[in-house]
């Protein structure tokens, strides 16, 4: 496959919005209008893979001067802090028919790139149990179960430091 990444455009949030539907459960799924935010307020940390110029999957999150996820981050895009220490992963995203050829790990190198490049501390996120193994490849350390609710699950705060 031939993949690329590239940034967000407003242009794609239909097609970003669909992908999102299909990949989280509605309690988890960002909705339309919160993706058109996070487009508007963090394109700089919003990137999209295509394959043949159609969107398989998307990589994306504010940046915060905090260490953890808490859920207001989610849905108050005025707490972007656009110079802060930490890239947050709001959401990782690819469609079930492109699964397992590393499209997703793809996506998640071009955010720690472009976070080393930006001079972050670190990227962080919050995931289920059953992906802790997953992202402790990309040397994610889990700090244990998070503060965040989002959705009604337990989710796992974890971290990468620069
Ligand atoms: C998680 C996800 C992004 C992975 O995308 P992908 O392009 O298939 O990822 P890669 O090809 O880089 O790697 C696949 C890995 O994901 C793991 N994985 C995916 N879903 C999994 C699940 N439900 N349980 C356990 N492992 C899972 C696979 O075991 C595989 O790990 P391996 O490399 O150790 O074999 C994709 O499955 C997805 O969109 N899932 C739904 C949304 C989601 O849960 N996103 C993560 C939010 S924290």
């Amino acid at each position: 496959m031939d993949i690329k990444i590239r940034q967000i455009s407003i242009y794609d949030l239909d097609a970003v919005a669909k992908i999102e539907k299909i990949c989280f459960p509605e309690a988890e799924a960002a909705t339309r209008e919160s993706l058109d935010q996070r487009i508007k307020t963090f394109p700089h940390n919003f990137f999209v893979a295509e394959e043949d110029k159609k969107i398989i999957g998307l990589i994306n999150g504010c940046i915060t001067n905090e260490s953890s996820i808490y859920d207001e981050l989610y849905e108050d895009s005025s707490l972007h802090v656009p110079d802060g220490d930490y890239q947050t992963i709001f959401g990782l995203d690819v469609l079930p028919d492109y699964r397992n050829h590393g499209i997703a790990a793809q996506l998640m190198n071009y955010m720690i790139k472009i976070s080393k490049a930006s001079g972050r501390k670190g990227v962080i996120l919050t995931c289920k149990k059953k992906l802790i193994h997953y992202y402790s490849k990309f040397g994610y350390v889990n700090k244990g179960i998070s503060k965040s609710v989002h959705g009604g699950v337990t989710w796992y705060d974890m971290i990468l430091k620069f």
